[in-house]
């Protein structure tokens, strides 16, 4: 092989890496590299009402929810609020947020006794109120969980994602930095 092509080989090497292997410690700790974005004012929620947006990249669902009870990593005065990724850890499906006492449409048998994320696919629950950790089902890990911060006026901004990792992204991981691969961050 020519030297010219021996070195083009090795730049589409080195880009590649680039991309599947970021250098990027500091990634993995949380907010330097995500994007800082507004997703919600504190005096619009309602207990138990969620509110769906998109993060760290254009096209990823996440869920917030003021819960009405204090929870793991929640924030705003009464430290109830919380957000994690709506996209299920087993299998990629969107799953649903149930209020303590309500029923999944796909499941009248099933009552929840806590806010929970409860996926229809295959019958994962996730403890909304313990960082999203599974209760049942087969998923094999807690969902993601959007990290908050919450300013004077009650503006609510995503600053980071917690590990795992998104679902799709390295699934399983707990380096967070693969969450801003393959897409374009929200912002
Ligand atoms: S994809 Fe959610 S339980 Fe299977």
């Amino acid at each position: 092989m020519a030297i010219s092509s021996l070195l083009a080989v090795g730049g589409i090497a080195a880009v590649l890496k680039s991309i599947t292997n970021p250098a990027s410690p500091s990634a993995t700790s949380g907010s330097s590299e995500f994007p800082r974005v507004k997703v919600a004012q504190l005096s619009a929620l309602q207990v138990g009402q969620p509110v769906a947006f998109n993060y760290p990249l254009d096209d990823e669902p996440n869920i917030l929810v003021k819960l009405g009870v204090k929870a793991s990593g929640g924030i705003g005065p009464d430290g109830d609020v919380v957000a994690f990724s709506s996209i299920c850890q087993h299998l990629g499906c969107i799953y649903a947020f149930q209020t303590a006492g309500s029923s999944p449409a796909c499941n009248s048998s099933y009552k929840a006794d806590r806010p929970v994320g409860y996926c229809c696919c295959h019958g994962s629950v996730y403890d909304f109120t313990n960082a999203a950790s599974v209760i049942s089902g087969p998923s094999p890990r807690p969902q993601p969980q959007v990290k908050l911060e919450i300013d004077n006026s009650g503006d609510i901004y995503a600053v980071g994602m917690g590990p795992p990792t998104i679902f799709g992204h390295e699934t399983g991981s707990n380096d967070v930095s693969a969450d801003l691969q393959g897409g374009t961050p929200v912002g």
